[in-house]
C-alpha cells in the first residue's frame, strides 16, 4: 500500500475538504441548480435531487475517495493497478478513460459558461470603476453576448488560461494554494448575497418555491435530470474526486470528509437558491421556466435598482467565476496526472496541451449559441447535447461502474481499512450493500428510463 502520491499530497484534512468542496461547488450550484429547479417546477424537484445526493451521491463519493487513495495514482492507473491486484480485468482502466472523455466534454462547455460570468464581472467592474453605463435591458445584453462569437471565445480563453495555470503548478503550489485563498472568499461573497436577499421581503416566497413540492411535476425526465444534477454538483462519475483522493493522507477518515463535502455542496446550492430567487421575485421575475440565462437576465435588473447594486453585481459574478475556477481545475487534473505518469513530458506541457484541445472543443459550444444555432443533435442544440451526453448519461454510467468496482472488485478488507477500521460492522455492511446493490439499481432504473426500456 502506497502512503504518498508522486504528484504531491494535501497538507491536511482541511485542504482536501477545501479542494473537494472547491471541485463540487461551482456553476452547478449557482448557475445550473437555480435554473433547472426553475425549469422543473421547484419543490418536488429539490426533494428528488436531495434523495439522489443521499442515496446515490454519497456512496459513490466514498467509493471514489477509497479507490483514489488506495491506488495513489491517476484514476486510469489506479483502476488498472487495483484491478490487477484484485485479479480483475485490465479493462477496468477503461472506466478511467471514460472519465477523461466525460471531463473533456464537461470542461469544454463549462469553460464557455464560466466565460459568461467573467464577462459579467468585467461589465460590473467597468460600471463601478470606469463609469460605464448600467445594463439597461439585461435580456438584450445577454442576447448580444451570445450572438458575439469573438467575445465568447475571448472569455472562454481567459478562463482556460486561469485553469491551466493552476494545474500546471501541481498539487501543493497550484491546487492547494488556489483553493485556500478562493474558498474562504467564496463563502464570504455568498453570505453577503444571502444577507441581501433576506432584506428583499420575498424570502418566504422563495422558500416556498424551493421547498413546497408540487408532485404533479414529477416524471421520468425530471428524475433523470435530478440524478444527473446530483452527479454533476458533487463532481462524481468521472473520477475527479478519485484523483483528489489519491493525494489524501492515509490517516484521514473518509466517511467524515465525504459527508462534510456533500453537506457543504448541498448547502451552497440551497443557499444560492435562497439568495437568487427572492431577488428575482422582488423584481417581478417569474421563478419558473427561466432557462440557462436565468441568473444573467434576472439578477442585473435587481442590481440596477439596489443600493450598492453594482458592487453586489460585481461580487456575485466574481463569486461565480471563483466557484467555477476551483471546479475546472478538478476537471483538468485527472488527465494531466495520467500523462505525467505515462509520458516524459512535464506537467506544464501536458496541462497546456489538454487545455488547448479542450478549448478548441469548446468552440463547438460557442458556435452553437450563434452561427450554428440551427444545428441540432437529437433535438438539442450542440451545447445542450454535449451537456446532456456528458452530465446526464456518462456521469451516471461512470458512477454505476465506480460503485461496482468499489463494492464487488475491491476486497472487503481493503474497503474496510480505507473507510475506517474501527467502524461498527453494521455501518460498514450498510455502506457495502448500498454500494453493491442499491445505488447501481437506482442508476440502472434511471438509465433504463432514458433509453426507454421502462
Ligand atoms: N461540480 C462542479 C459544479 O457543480 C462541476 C465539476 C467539477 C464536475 N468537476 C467535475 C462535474 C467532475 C462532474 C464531474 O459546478
Amino acid at each position: 500500500m502506497q502512503t504518498a502520491s508522486v504528484h504531491g499530497m494535501w497538507s491536511s484534512r482541511l485542504m482536501f475538504i477545501m479542494a473537494a468542496t472547491g471541485s463540487a461547488v461551482g456553476l452547478g450550484n449557482i448557475w445550473r441548480f437555480p435554473y433547472i429547479t426553475s425549469d422543473n417546477g421547484g419543490g418536488a424537484f429539490v426533494l428528488v435531487y436531495l434523495a439522489c445526493i443521499l442515496l446515490v451521491g454519497l456512496p459513490i463519493l466514498f467509493s471514489e475517495i477509497i479507490i483514489g487513495r488506495r491506488g495513489r495514482m491517476s484514476p486510469i492507473n489506479s483502476l488498472r493497478e487495483l484491478a490487477r491486484d484484485s485479479g480483475a480485468s485490465r479493462a477496468w482502466m477503461g472506466l478511467g478513460w471514460m472519465g477523461v472523455i466525460a471531463g473533456f466534454l464537461i470542461l469544454s462547455f463549462y469553460s464557455v459558461v464560466a466565460g459568461w460570468t467573467l464577462h459579467y464581472a468585467w461589465l460590473y467592474f467597468k460600471q463601478l470603476f470606469l463609469g460605464a453605463e448600467a445594463i439597461a435591458d439585461p435580456g438584450a445584453t445577454f442576447g448580444a453576448l451570445l450572438a458575439n462569437p469573438g467575445e465568447l471565445i475571448f472569455w472562454h480563453g481567459v478562463f482556460m488560461v486561469m485553469t491551466v495555470s493552476v494545474v500546471a503548478l501541481g498539487v501543493e503550489k497550484g491546487l492547494e494554494r488556489a483553493v485556500s485563498i478562493l474558498m474562504p472568499m467564496l463563502f464570504v461573497l455568498l453570505l453577503v448575497l444571502l444577507g441581501y436577499a433576506m432584506t428583499t421581503g420575498h424570502f418566504g416566497e422563495a422558500v416556498g418555491f424551493l421547498f413546497k413540492p408540487d408532485w404533479s411535476s414529477v416524471n421520468g425526465g425530471m428524475i433523470v435530470t435530478a440524478m444527473g444534477q446530483a452527479f454533476f454538483t458533487l463532481s462524481l462519475g468521472m473520477c475527479a474526486i478519485m484523483a483528489y483522493g489519491a493525494y489524501l493522507p492515509s490517516d484521514v477518515n473518509i466517511p467524515r470528509v465525504g459527508v462534510a463535502v456533500a453537506a457543504t455542496d448541498t448547502s451552497v446550492a440551497l443557499i444560492a437558491g435562497l439568495a437568487i430567487f427572492p431577488i428575482a421575485i422582488s423584481f417581478g421575475i417569474d421563478p419558473e421556466g427561466g432557462g440557462a440565462g436565468f441568473i444573467f437576465t434576472s439578477l442585473p435588473l435587481a442590481f440596477n435598482e439596489m443600493t450598492w447594486g453594482i458592487a453586489y453585481g460585481m461580487a456575485f459574478f466574481l463569486l461565480l467565476s471563483v466557484a467555477a475556477w476551483t471546479s475546472s481545475i478538478s476537471l483538468l487534473e485527472p488527465p494531466t496526472a495520467y500523462f505525467v505518469e505515462s509520458s516524459n513530458l512535464s506537467r506544464r506541457t501536458i496541462a497546456l496541451i489538454i487545455a488547448a484541445l479542450t478549448w478548441a472543443m469548446g468552440l463547438a459550444s460557442v458556435f452553437s449559441l450563434n452561427i450554428w444555432s440551427e444545428v441540432t443533435i437529437g433535438g438539442k442544440d450542440i451545447m445542450s447535447a454535449i451537456e446532456y451526453v456528458a452530465a446526464d448519461i456518462m456521469l451516471p454510467v461512470g458512477g454505476l461502474l465506480i460503485a461496482i468496482f468499489a463494492g464487488w472488485v475491491l476486497s472487503n478488507r481493503i474497503t474496510r481499512t480505507e473507510l475506517d477500521e474501527n467502524m461498527p460492522s453494521w455501518a460498514y455492511s450498510t455502506w457495502l450493500w448500498i454500494t453493491r446493490v442499491f445505488t447501481p439499481l437506482m442508476i440502472l432504473v434511471v438509465i433504463g428510463g432514458i433509453l426507454g426500456v421502462f
